[in-house]
């Protein structure tokens, strides 16, 4: 770790219900790492939920937040070598994206529409990019074609989900490290 510029700090990206907080916090528990969630940290630094964050803000300033978050937590010496779950949607921002290929060593967690879209049944109401949506399968089509590149750009190394438990999903991830 101490080797390492970025002392080894570890940024989960990819979709909404792609398990990025449950294998954040088993990865960095199996590393004896802290951890870190993106969204929580944004949460209690600015005291609103995050629906309440788009609905009184908008969508701009929580990306705005968003990267503030991720700036602090990347020079937080207290969080060195941390696990950090991110949003789905960090890659949005380009000052994100270069702040995770300068400081962190990024892991994208990929799944299909069906696995994503099981894993936020009954969860879409307290994630704002759901509202308005026609179907929850079609918004995450949507954002993941837009954002499919983007999460290609930061991405040292990708990992499916696809019927694997999140202890096979640290499985694969602790190996590659
Ligand atoms: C978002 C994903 C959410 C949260 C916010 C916006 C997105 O995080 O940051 O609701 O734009 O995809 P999770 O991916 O942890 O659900």
């Amino acid at each position: 770790l101490g080797s390492n510029p970025h002392c080894g700090r570890i940024a989960l990206i990819g979709p909404m219900g792609s398990g990025k907080t449950t294998v954040g916090q088993r990865l960095a528990a199996a590393l004896g790492r802290p951890f870190v969630d993106l969204d929580a940290w944004i949460v209690a630094h600015a005291g609103l939920s995050i629906p309440e964050i788009f609905a009184k803000q908008g969508e701009a300033a929580f990306r705005r937040l968003e990267l503030e978050a991720l700036v602090s937590v990347a020079q937080d010496d207290a969080l060195c070598g941390c696990v950090c779950a991110t949003g789905g949607g960090v890659v949005e921002t380009a000052a994100c994206r270069a702040q995770l290929s300068r400081d962190w060593t990024v892991i994208e967690l990929r799944a299909t529409v069906a696995t994503l879209a099981a894993h936020l049944a009954g969860e879409t109401a307290g994630r704002p990019m759901f509202r308005d949506a026609v179907s929850v399968e079609r918004r995450i089509l949507e954002l993941y074609e837009r954002r499919k590149s983007l999460y290609d750009e930061v991405a040292q190394f990708r990992v499916s989900i696809d019927g694997r438990t999140p202890e096979e999903v640290v499985h694969v991830i602790a190996r590659h490290l």
